[in-house]
């Protein structure tokens, strides 16, 4: 959410402009319409307007501006769901006047909230009584995970007459939300950037980097630039080499934002990456991202009660009960949660197989066109078994085709696809890389679609050169 700043009027429109400012006398054209139907001035920008209007028009004026905004459906860029069921919209609509904080108030959806939590300590394999909470998405989830694990490392620390100044976390190439928790808490970032050969974060490099003030090592499971799984079961048993070697007992916990969702679906008989591993302390995972609840839902779990330090626990009893919250913000909708359960009931294991399973095959097919290019080299084709439903390639080495791939997603933004480019890190953080997520509405006859598209680009892209140096690195942000 880019901050706002109130001095950062928008532009006048011309028309706007050439007007005096007394809003002198304006031609009237005869109509049979009342007047309320039409919107005959702008919409209200920039002070807070004096009166309101009528509700029917401003509606269709704001559902109109809009439409200036992409198309979420051809969205490509994005992890989150841009479809859901009529069934979730109604609940959602049920939800509105709806406060998650409000347990006491609202006890049947605080109910639904616990057995999601009991659902996902199922899903990932607890050994037994796992704690955790819904949370605004994997964001606020990475926090309170972190939180949780600084303060297990201080009251080690502190029982242990050691200091407390200089914690650290390790991590490969990780999503914004652990810079903002590093920075927040003032958590030193130990992130390992990725080599040619090397893109995910590999147990030797945590060996070389852990020590005795390491709160924990953040594995992701879909690391955000590539969509691979990370070894979390090979890093769990290099800390188990470690603490034998030290006695130092370093905890993990797993980002898995996008996998959570995925893995235990599409990949079943991978490498265990969740509580099945004892140094599994807590995961984080997006509801509105695979878990495929609408946007404001994410998930966070704690291996064992004492893996959530009691300390973090607030005791609410203003609105009247007892109500135990861990969570950064107070007030917040109740409906994603809602549709959450909703979904879990509505698929269950199988349909969420079968969902995935479809968005996996999709990813295949296009990682398999997108390679006929020989200006291409796919780095992650889709396969379930390492990674989740996406496809990413890079420029093949040694080409030089005319044009690079920011030009490409240029071109492919003419049609209406979103298909960014954008750096990896460390090593590769001058070389373009490109993405496509494949999600539940993107089926094969979008995938076909988009497929034609980008063949027709590549097409016009190398009959007509570029001549101007656009390889230029862009900002860019994964949501
Ligand atoms: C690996 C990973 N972690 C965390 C996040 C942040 O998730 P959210 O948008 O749910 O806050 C993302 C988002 O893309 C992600 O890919």
């Amino acid at each position: 959410m880019p901050l706002h700043r109130s001095s950062a009027r928008s532009a006048p429109s011309p028309r706007s402009a050439s007007r005096p400012a007394s809003d002198g006398p304006r031609a009237t054209f005869p109509t049979t319409f009342p007047p309320e139907f039409l919107l005959n001035e702008e919409l209200p920008r920039d002070h807070f307007p004096p009166r309101g209007g009528q509700p029917h028009v401003l509606h269709q004026a704001i559902a109109e501006e809009l439409l200036l905004d992409g198309n979420a459906k051809q969205n490509l860029a994005t992890f989150c769901q841009t479809w859901e069921a009529p069934e979730v919209h109604q609940l959602m609509d049920l939800a509105i006047d709806k406060n998650l904080i409000d347990k006491d108030e609202y006890p049947q959806t605080a109910e639904l909230e616990s057995r999601c939590v009991r659902m996902l300590a199922d899903l990932w394999n607890a050994p037994g009584e796992a704690i955790g909470c819904s949370t605004v998405g994997s964001s606020e989830a990475a926090m309170l995970g972190g939180m949780a694990a600084k303060w297990r490392w201080r009251d080690r620390q502190r029982a242990a007459g050691k200091p407390t100044d200089r914690p650290n976390m390790v991590c490969g190439a990780v999503q914004i939300c652990w810079h903002k928790f590093a920075k927040y808490w003032d958590i030193e970032l130990r992130e390992v950037g990725m080599r040619e050969n090397r893109l995910c974060l590999d147990p030797a490099d945590v060996l070389e980097r852990v020590d005795e003030n390491t709160i924990f090592v953040v594995p992701t499971m879909g690391v955000t630039y590539h969509g691979l799984y990370e070894d979390v079961s090979g890093i769990a048993a290099a800390l188990d080499a470690y603490e034998a070697k030290t006695g130092v007992d370093i905890p993990i916990h797993v980002d898995a934002a996008s996998g959570g969702f995925l893995a235990p679906f599409t990949a079943p008989d991978a490498a265990a990456w969740d509580f099945r591993l004892p140094r599994v302390k807590s995961i984080n995972a997006s509801g509105h991202k695979f878990g495929l609840a609408p946007l404001g839902v994410g998930w966070v779990m704690w291996r064992e009660p004492q893996d959530l330090p009691d300390d973090l626990v607030f005791h609410v009893s203003y609105l009247g009960g007892d109500m135990p919250t861990f969570q950064i913000n107070f007030s917040r909708p109740a409906g994603q949660v809602i549709a959450q359960y909703y979904d879990f009931v509505r698929l269950g294991r199988e349909g969420y197989a079968a969902i995935h399973g479809q968005a996996h095959a999709v990813a295949q097919e296009c990682a398999a066109t997108i390679a006929e290019e020989d200006c291409f080299r796919v780095v992650h084709d889709g396969d379930p078994t390492k990674g989740i439903p996406a496809v990413v390639w890079t420029l093949a080495d040694g080409v030089t085709p005319g044009f690079t791939l920011y030009d490409l997603a240029d071109r492919l933004r003419m049609r209406g696809w979103q298909v960014p480019a954008y750096p990896f890190t460390g090593e590769l953080a001058e070389q373009a890389f490109q993405r496509i997520l494949v999600r539940r509405d993107f089926n094969r006859e979008m995938a076909d679609l988009l497929m034609r598209d980008l063949k027709a680009a590549v097409e016009h892209l190398r009959a007509h050169p570029s001549t101007t140096n656009t390889a230029a690195r862009r900002g860019y942000t994964h949501t």
